[in-house]
């Protein structure tokens, strides 16, 4: 007798399972499992099967989902964003291309700062209603698990709401959500000249942010203006000494030498890198930490010079993608735009791509072991994509492709009927 299951989408055109033993890189990222003709069992918000038509032999359901042959990946996802904001700034843009650079507006008290000020006065429910808005278009663009941090407090009280927010959104929406605290984003203008009496009122709140459970990793925003390298060794070693996963904002704008410190201190992931050296690439190879790469930013800033993928690659840094997503740096939530631009400007292949926004993303934040694979036992994260094959979704740029999105095996997304394209 057939074994009664949830749910079995039958007549996918492609499957991609994404199984990997752990994150990709080198000619790996390019061997791409593509099974035609498949079917997925879901039983229990579980994968129960993901394979070649006739898997589902002995097995029946009440609910069949009839693919029409489109494509059907795991959930994506997105291992860095700043996604609890207030305000906004749209403002910057006309004075951006008026010729001001990021770091210009933010040394007058804008850019970052501004959204602190705006972050600061907003209150724990509007920043929470803020948070449910972005994150439901994340979905509808396919994301189900992604990162977000802190850091538009730069004061504990602020900070503390910002984390709070984080984990009320990660318990009240679809999309899981791993929280990062990032204290260490800005200098606040009360703080300018003293630098290091700042960092030490962060390093002050991680043993309570670790009590309470409101962050799993620590960054900071090594740059020139921001950080020096010294700080942030200083800063992100009493954060592994409490416990945290390390991250770094490195080489997003001047190469200051982040990449090597965060191979010296085995981070968990480099995320930028846009000027990161040869040696840095190196060093990051061995240490194992995941380059978060994150062009939209780049293309947003108005830079015509992008972060090495594809030297990366050939060195063996595990490389994923990101969208930043944030009110200044990279105003979106849409990590298919993300895929095309690293498409284009990374030199990615498809096949990289599809490694860099589910497998190595999800080891990214430490979920290697839970999100961005389908295979029995895995949490039913999935989308079904209104396209006939992998190479789509970063070939036909800046539109919506999702079908449907499937989060812990239920379906909570359904663009039926929508528009193609
Ligand atoms: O990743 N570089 C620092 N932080 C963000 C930007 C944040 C902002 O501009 O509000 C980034 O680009
Ligand atoms: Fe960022």
């Amino acid at each position: 007798m057939a074994k009664q299951i949830d749910t079995i989408l039958i007549n996918i055109g492609q499957l991609l399972t994404m199984e990997s033993s752990g994150p990709r890189t080198g000619k790996s990222m390019q061997d791409l499992h593509v099974i035609e003709d498949a079917v997925v069992g879901i039983d229990n918000q579980k994968i129960v099967f993901a394979g070649k038509k006739g898997a589902e032999a002995e097995y029946a359901a009440a609910d069949i989902i009839d693919c029409g042959g489109r494509l059907v990946t795991p959930g994506l996802v997105d291992p860095h964003t700043h996604l609890v904001f207030g305000g906004s700034r749209e403002k910057e843009l006309n004075l951006k291309i008026q010729g001001m650079s990021y770091l210009d507006i933010l040394a007058q008290g804008g850019g970052i700062l501004s959204t602190v000020k705006h972050t600061r006065e907003a209150s724990e429910e509007e920043l929470l209603q803020k948070g449910h808005f972005h994150l439901k278009r994340m979905l509808s663009y396919g994301t189900t698990t992604a990162e977000v941090k802190s850091g538009y407090g730069l004061e504990k009280e602020t900070e503390f709401k910002q984390l709070r927010v984080a984990k009320k959104l990660h318990e009240s929406q679809p999309i899981d959500l791993v929280s990062t605290f990032m204290g260490a984003h800005a200098i606040p203008p009360e703080d300018k000249d003293s630098p290091d009496e700042f960092l030490d009122r962060m390093l002050e709140l991680l043993p309570e942010i670790k009590e309470k459970e409101l962050a799993a990793f620590a960054d900071i925003f090594t740059e020139t203006g921001v950080f020096t390298v010294s700080q942030s060794r200083r800063y992100l070693k009493k954060a592994a000494e409490e416990g945290f996963g390390l991250k770094i904002h490195a080489d997003e704008i001047d190469p200051l030498g982040g990449a090597e410190l965060a191979a010296e201190l085995r981070a968990v992931s480099a995320d930028h890198l846009v000027g990161a050296s040869d040696e840095g690439i190196q060093q990051m190879a061995e240490s194992g930490t995941i380059a978060v790469l994150l062009p939209g930013t780049t293309f947003y800033l108005g830079k015509h010079t992008y972060a090495r993928a594809r030297d990366m690659i050939d060195a063996g840094v595990r490389v994923s993608l990101a969208t930043d997503f944030n009110p200044g740096s990279s105003p979106t939530e849409n990590i298919q735009l993300i895929m095309s631009i690293a498409a284009l400007h990374l030199k990615m292949t498809a096949e990289e791509i599809w490694h860099a926004v589910t497998v190595n993303a999800a080891y990214a934040i430490g979920k290697g072991e839970e999100a961005g694979q389908l295979k029995p036992g895995r949490t039913a994260d999935l989308v079904i994509w209104e396209a006939p094959n992998y190479m789509y979704i970063p070939y036909h740029y800046g539109v919506n492709h999702v079908h449907q999105v499937i989060k812990d095996g239920k379906l909570v997304i359904s663009r039926e009927g929508a528009v193609l394209g």
